[in-house]
């Protein structure tokens, strides 16, 4: 059996949303430890919902901490990857929650990065109209970005996240354990939404980020914790304010316009979230130079930290015409219109149109 740390909580920041309003715990050795799960809802059963990955990591300790509070604990074990993220996936959920009987009182863990929080989610926002569900990310994307905030989904072939709901946790669990066995890859995939937040809100942050990249390459726990907590305060703190997106919420979406047309013009899974997202945001910050918001050296700045983190810089060479048609399936569009979240001055950012000729240059110049 492996040895354990007593749990140790490092911070907590409340995402405010009136009666919906929540915790976000970070720490360490939170997830096998009973006490992290008491105070939920009383009901009489736990669904689980992991993936073939870390299902065998960590449910085992899950499901022995939640024994303490709830009658049943079942697990349902999803394939894994991005390209599962669709409806017949999305149905084993379904499959599990009615098989074990679950009714409206059941609460639904979602344990493994965002595409597992993602699903676990928008199945508890459908199941029997909505059940509670809590995320346990164990992904740094996931602890910095995805589990916070209610947006819940999947994919369809056509575009990235466009089937879902906002469907908010009781409580999300940051357990910075958890990150000790994700790949390098998926390390620098969660540093690419540190890293956004940033540009659109706190240059501070992007500073501190600047300065400790190598030790949150290197695992440092204490740099790991300020990194999810910087993230989840930003985070909170933009949703607190627009829950559902009527405004200023889309500037968490800076580099994702461009990030979703490489996820889905490549095919999904084969470029990981974060790095779409982490070359994303250097077109996107191109582009907010050639609008004249930003200089060429915030544009160098940007670049140099994604390219640190171990991201992409340049997009794959799909064509001007194929990101175009690709981008306008997008939800941020309207009227067909492509809206980018651009950089307003470093720090601030805005949701802008820009002319093609204006996108396929910065295609141009980010892309071989
Ligand atoms: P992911 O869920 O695919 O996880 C990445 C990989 O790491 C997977 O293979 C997973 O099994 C594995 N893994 C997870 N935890 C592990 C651990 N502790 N140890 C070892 N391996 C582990 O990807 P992700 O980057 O976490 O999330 C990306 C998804 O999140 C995308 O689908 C994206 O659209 C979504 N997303 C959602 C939001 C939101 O607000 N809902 C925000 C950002 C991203
Ligand atoms: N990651 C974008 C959002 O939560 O709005």
């Amino acid at each position: 059996m492996a040895f354990s740390f007593p749990a140790r909580e490092s911070a907590r920041v409340t995402i405010e949303l009136g009666a919906r309003s929540y915790d976000i715990v970070i720490g360490t050795g939170l997830l096998g430890d009973p006490h992290t799960w008491s105070g939920l809802p009383v009901g009489a059963t736990a669904l689980v919902v992991t993936n073939t990955t870390v299902g065998p990591l960590y449910a085992g300790r899950l499901e022995a901490a939640l024994r303490a509070h709830f009658k049943a604990v079942h697990t349902v074990v999803l394939p894994d990857g991005e390209d599962h993220k669709d409806w017949p996936t999305l149905q084993r959920i379904f499959d599990a929650l009615l098989a074990n009987g679950c009714d409206r009182k059941t609460i639904a863990f979602a344990l493994g990065g965002g595409v597992v929080g993602d699903m676990a989610g928008f199945a508890a926002a459908c199941y029997m109209r909505g059940v509670p569900f809590v995320q346990v990310p164990t992904t740094l994307l996931a602890q910095v970005d995805s589990s916070v905030g209610g947006k819940t989904g999947i994919n369809h072939p056509l575009g990235k996240n466009m089937i879902g709901a906002f469907h908010q946790p009781l409580r999300v669990v940051c357990d910075l354990d958890t990150l000790d066995t994700l790949p390098p890859r998926e390390l620098s995939a969660g540093l690419a939404e540190a890293i956004k937040y940033g540009p659109i809100a706190d240059m501070e942050f992007l500073g501190w980020l600047e300065g400790r990249i190598d030790a949150l390459l290197g695992r440092d726990r204490e740099a790991l914790a300020y990194a999810v907590r910087r993230s989840c305060e930003i985070k909170a703190s933009v949703v607190g304010h627009d829950e559902r997106e009527a405004g200023l919420r889309a500037i968490l979406n800076f580099g994702h316009t461009f990030g979703h047309a490489i996820e889905a013009g490549l095919g999904f899974g084969q470029w990981l979230h974060g790095e779409a997202v982490g070359c994303g945001m250097v077109m996107g910050a191109r582009l907010s130079q050639r609008l004249g918001l930003v200089d060429e050296a915030f544009v160098a700045r940007l670049a140099s930290i994604v390219a640190r983190a171990g991201l992409p810089t340049s997009g794959p060479a799909l064509g001007a015409d194929r990101y175009l048609e690709l981008m306008r399936v997008d939800k941020k569009a309207e009227a067909g219109q492509t809206r980018f979240v651009v950089i307003d001055e470093p720090g601030r950012a805005a949701v802008r149109t820009a002319p093609d000729a204006m996108v396929r240059d910065v295609l141009a110049a980010c892309t071989r």
